[in-house]
């Protein structure tokens, strides 16, 4: 008895003592969406409550996407006269608690735009030097995310300031998921595991297939200079922390076979699922890829490992990911201009994930395949996988015994 008092107190007194991160918030990739992609500045209250209207109404929220996350731009240009943050009174006449109290009314979590230096990228007040009071105001405001950016930092360090807003959000009380992004300059990969929940791993993406954009001092990046930016680092993540390839461009310009494959790669790759298009207006081609439930499972596997490539040749990307229970997703992505046609004999390729000592054993076992974009089963690794897939488009398959 007397043991246990002590054993409770020891505990009170450590976790009081030392702020730590938020457990259990992301055993999964975070699904949300996001404002920055297509608003940038341009938000406002009615905005949120028409995203999370639509979150309900297109089956998104049924589909697991759970987060409402403004970018950028909601605060006033300057703090009031204790200091605090200000929502930026015409965007946001009721104040940020009205907005979060909507989100919450429908389920759903409410997110936040920071920045660890002075100024956030777009010149409004940064966090430096306010992080335990700015934190405070997060909590009374009902704030369940933060993604934290990283513009006007000087010479600051930038593990040590990502770990102060840990810290900070951690104080304050109220769990908050926190989204690092200093857009893996810092290689974060190597040091947030207990510092944030996901972090971005490139510069921001912009919505082209395989395009960089020059903007002076910095780039903007394509679907596949994305992916393909980062070398090692799927051993970074896992269950509570996860390589952030930024908010998709899924709606935004893409062709509906692009769209497919962009997503079926942020699956793949156990990214956070974070909307960025219009859902106002979004096509119903681009609600049923964003909603479809059987892609995100795969992003959603209980695992957590993200996949890895397979093989680049000719004009396929092969990608794999061990999901649970020996089970595996793959992603044939046809990176030609015209239809090719995919003949895959399972018996010539060793499928398997050294890290992580898995294997496809087609030798001595027969996996069924199910296509998860069409819905069907589609035989067995006894035959060869045939199927002709459209330019930049995509086979997503899911074996299991
Ligand atoms: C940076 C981030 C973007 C976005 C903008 C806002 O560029 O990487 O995702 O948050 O700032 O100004």
């Amino acid at each position: 008895m007397k043991n246990k008092g002590l054993l409770l107190l020891f505990t009170f007194i450590s976790l009081s003592a030392f702020p730590q991160k938020f457990e259990g918030l992301a055993e999964t990739p975070p699904m949300g969406w996001n404002s920055w992609n297509t608003f940038a500045t341009d938000i406002n209250e009615q905005l949120v409550k028409d995203v999370a209207d639509k979150f309900v109404e297109l089956g998104l929220k049924d589909a697991g996407y759970e987060y409402i996350v403004l970018d950028d731009g909601w605060m006033a240009m300057e703090r009031d006269e204790n200091g605090d943050l200000v929502p930026h009174p015409e965007k946001f006449p009721n104040g940020m608690k009205a907005v979060a109290d909507y989100v919450h009314s429908k389920g759903l979590k409410f997110g936040l735009y920071g920045d660890a230096g002075t100024k956030t990228c777009a010149g409004y007040p940064g966090n430096r030097g306010y992080e335990y009071q700015d934190a405070k105001k997060y909590a009374e405001w009902g704030i369940d995310f933060l993604k934290y950016d990283w513009c006007s930092t000087g010479k600051q360090n930038a593990e040590a300031s990502y770990i102060t807003m840990r810290d900070a959000l951690y104080d304050a009380g109220r769990p908050v998921v926190l989204s690092i992004c200093e857009w893996g300059d810092n290689e974060p990969w190597t040091w947030a595991e207990d510092v944030g929940h996901m972090w971005r791993v490139t510069g921001d993406i912009i919505n082209c297939w395989d395009c960089e954009v020059g903007h002076g001092s910095w780039s903007s990046w394509g679907i596949w200079p994305i992916i393909n930016m980062r070398g090692n680092i799927r051993k970074a993540a896992g269950p509570g922390h996860w390589n952030d390839y930024d908010m998709m461009e899924v709606g935004n310009g893409l062709t509906d076979a692009e769209n497919r494959s962009h997503f079926a790669m942020w699956s793949i790759l156990a990214s956070p699922l974070i909307m960025g298009n219009d859902l106002r207006t979004a096509s119903k081609e681009t609600i049923k890829t964003l909603a479809n439930k059987e892609v995100v499972a795969v992003n959603q596997d209980k695992l957590g490992l993200p996949g890895l490539r397979f093989s680049n040749e000719e004009d396929f990307e092969i990608w794999v990911k061990p999901l649970a229970d020996g089970e595996w997703a793959m992603a044939f992505v046809n990176m030609a201009e015209e239809p090719r046609n995919l003949d895959f004999d399972w018996n010539r390729h060793q499928i398997g994930d050294d890290l992580n000592n898995r294997r496809l054993d087609v030798k001595n076992k027969k996996y069924k395949i199910r296509d998860l974009y069409n819905h069907k089963e589609i035989g067995d690794t006894g035959n060869n996988l045939k199927a002709t897939i459209g330019s930049h488009d995509v086979l997503m398959v899911r074996l299991r015994e």
